[in-house]
């Protein structure tokens, strides 16, 4: 019997208050470095959100569904915990620019030393969305401002709905 090739794992965690173009690039290209591909949500209880975690999952499976390897998830608790559960071997994280190194890399130096079999793989953002971020799209749209080309279609929808003055 032929054998099968090695199906490994990546976690792709984030927030995705919501998801943005962004994430989605990064999402895609973990999708073509890796067999698998779980888009893990964090619930996180006690922070502010403007959706909640259901609606953040499921704007992300929209935006997610013409990637065949890749789902979505939640989770709570620590993301290392959650990535043996599922039994990934790398957390994929995306790096917009020098602002974003300082934090992920106490977050991956953290993470390495909770569970040191589980990498943290990042990948440097297209050029096209170093500027973005959940934060800013949310700040713009409330504001008014245009935003269909930083988010999935059915995002704009939705945060416009939420947020657009009236
Ligand atoms: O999209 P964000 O807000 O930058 O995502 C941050 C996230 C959710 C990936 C990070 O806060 C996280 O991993 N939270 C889970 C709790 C945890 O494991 N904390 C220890 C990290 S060293």
């Amino acid at each position: 019997m032929p054998e099968q090739p090695i199906q490994h794992i990546a976690i792709c965690p984030g927030s995705f208050d919501p998801i943005t173009n962004g994430h989605l690039d990064v999402i895609r290209r973990a999708a073509e470095l890796f067999g698998r591909v779980v888009v893990a949500v964090a619930e996180e209880a006690g922070k502010q959100h403007l959706f909640t975690a259901a609606e953040r999952m499921e704007m992300a499976r929209t935006a997610c569904v013409h990637l065949a390897n890749v789902e979505v998830d939640s989770f709570s608790g620590l993301v290392v915990e959650y990535a043996r559960r599922r039994q990934a071997v790398a957390l994929v994280k995306g790096l917009r620019a020098i602002s974003d190194f300082e934090r992920e890399v106490q977050m991956a130096l953290m993470n390495r030393r909770l569970a040191g079999a589980i990498h943290t793989v990042f990948l440097v953002t297209h050029p096209d969305y170093a500027f973005l971020s959940s934060s800013l799209v949310k700040e713009i749209c409330s504001m008014g401002g245009q935003i269909d080309e930083l988010v999935p279609p059915g995002v704009a929808k939705q945060l416009c709905e939420r947020l657009s003055p009236r």
